[in-house]
């Protein structure tokens, strides 16, 4: 069985994750979205929130997992019995950072390997930060995420005021 494993922040889920996330669940038996605990970070969403968004918004994908991980990540692909790690490039801006990775990865198992999906033109912008902020001054968010994660949005900035 082939299992690819896409990693990420998700802080929170963009249109530009839904089409990566589609887009390369047919390129394998089992797709695992897999959510960084990251303690160093203070995201906008609970690692529990990012998760439900996660399920919420990939319900109908049926070879599409989701999970969470910490540590390194060659280890969790070893414990998922996966070789592949999916990563979006959206611009060249993308590439400096997402080589370093791969490589990173590879050098410490060389049975991983990571496949970069060019994203889609019209998300090539797009970004969580880039949501969040627009989202934090109450701007339009229709063209970046799902209505379900909009009113999470929402919800989060009407708590904040
Ligand atoms: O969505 P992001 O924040 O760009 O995702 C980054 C992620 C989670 C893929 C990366 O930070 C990661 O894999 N972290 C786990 C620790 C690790 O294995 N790092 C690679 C060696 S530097």
């Amino acid at each position: 069985m082939k299992v690819g494993v896409y990693p990420g922040s998700f802080d929170p889920i963009t249109l530009g994750h839904i089409d990566i996330i589609k887009r390369s669940s047919k390129l394998f038996d089992k797709l695992i979205v897999a959510v960084l605990i990251n303690s160093a970070k203070t995201p906008l969403f609970s690692v529990e929130e990012r998760v439900n968004m996660l399920k919420e918004e990939t319900l109908f994908l049926e070879n599409v997992e989701i999970d969470v991980f910490s540590g390194l990540l060659v280890d969790y692909m070893e414990k998922q019995k996966a070789t592949a790690i999916v990563r979006g490039l959206r611009a060249v801006s993308d590439f400096e950072y997402e080589i370093q990775l791969a490589q990173t990865n590879h050098s410490l198992n060389s049975n991983v390997d990571t496949v970069f999906l060019t994203t889609n033109v019209q998300y090539a912008f797009l970004s969580s930060s880039v949501v969040r902020e627009v989202a934090s001054f109450g701007g339009e968010l229709d063209h970046f995420v799902t209505s379900n994660v909009e009113s999470k949005l929402r919800e989060k900035f009407k708590q904040e005021d």
